[in-house]
């Protein structure tokens, strides 16, 4: 286990990845009932963008840093706003030094009767995301494998909530290994809503995992893509997807109204474009 996303916290992946799950957690927040989020590959939970790590790569000047600077039409401004009352939370001085991982996102959002179960695997980065958890009672961190933690912590007892699955991808057989959880999470809690986040380095392994998971029998399932630039296996990260099991009703069409700017906003070469698709629809009755 060598990845530290300290490197990579706050750049264009993250940017869409925490806007949409700052905005799944907004619908879950609209019913009175309590819910709980399952983030399977939590990371430290926030992420100090003038540290080593984020220092040496800068990647978040070109994520965050540049959505920061912008001056973003109502709409884009309007989508982005739940994701980036997170990111202000973090950094009351103004500014932006901080900058929060998925766990941070969420407790920053939830209210008392809701719960985050964070789960990190390797052993510094989890005493640090116990820190960094340390008085944020909705939250409770575990250190299991993530594909052990779908299995035992699913369904939840709320009945309502998000699972979040977001691994680092730098053992073979990661998409493998995120079908399975999809499909072991929809035997569960066929109701919750899975958000399941991918690189797309090798385009050819993303259609085959894209066509694999199409034949699972698994419904509803909305497909975000972004690529700041064209994607390929070579040098820094091009570009990254999600699929949002049972997303938000509004979700693929709010995405889909923003994706145009926020692809300018954020691209650093020729080719980059996005898609924002049904994978799998709703079946008609
Ligand atoms: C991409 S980072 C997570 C970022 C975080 N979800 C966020 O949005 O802020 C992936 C994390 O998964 C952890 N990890 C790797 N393999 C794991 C496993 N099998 N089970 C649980 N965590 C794992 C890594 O240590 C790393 O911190």
């Amino acid at each position: 286990m060598n990845y530290r996303h300290a490197f990579h916290a706050g750049n264009f992946a993250d940017v869409l990845k925490h806007a949409v799950l700052a905005r799944i957690l907004t619908h879950l927040l609209d019913k009175p009932g309590g819910f709980r989020v399952v983030d399977t590959h939590a990371g430290i939970g926030l992420y100090d963008l003038e540290g080593d790590e984020a220092g040496r790569t800068g990647e978040w000047q070109n994520g965050i840093g540049r959505v920061l600077d912008a001056s973003p039409t109502p709409a884009l401004a309007d989508f982005l706003a739940p994701y980036l009352e997170t990111v202000r939370r973090e950094n009351p001085d103004g500014g932006l030094r901080h900058y929060p991982g998925s766990p941070a996102i969420v407790t920053s959002m939830l209210r008392k009767h809701d719960q985050l179960i964070a789960n990190e695997l390797h052993p510094v980065d989890a005493d640090l995301l116990e820190e960094a958890m340390a008085g944020r009672r909705r939250a409770k961190v575990m250190r299991l494998d993530a594909y052990t933690a779908v299995k035992s912590l699913l369904p939840p007892p709320e009945r309502r909530g998000l699972l979040l699955v977001d691994p680092p991808f730098e053992q073979p057989g990661e998409f493998d290994r995120m079908r399975e959880a999809m499909r072991a999470a929809h035997q569960r809690f066929a109701t919750g809503t899975q958000q399941i986040w991918y690189p797309i380095k090798d385009v050819k392994a993303v259609a085959r995992f894209h066509d694999a998971v199409a034949g699972d029998g698994i419904e509803r399932i909305l497909r975000i893509e972004q690529w700041t630039r064209r994607p390929g296996l070579e040098g820094p990260l091009a570009g990254a997807g999600m699929l949002v099991v049972n997303p938000p009703w509004t979700l693929a069409e709010a995405t889909r109204a923003v994706m145009p700017e926020l692809t300018a906003l954020l691209a650093t070469g020729p080719g980059a474009g996005w898609r924002v698709d049904w994978l799998v629809p709703e079946a008609s009755r």
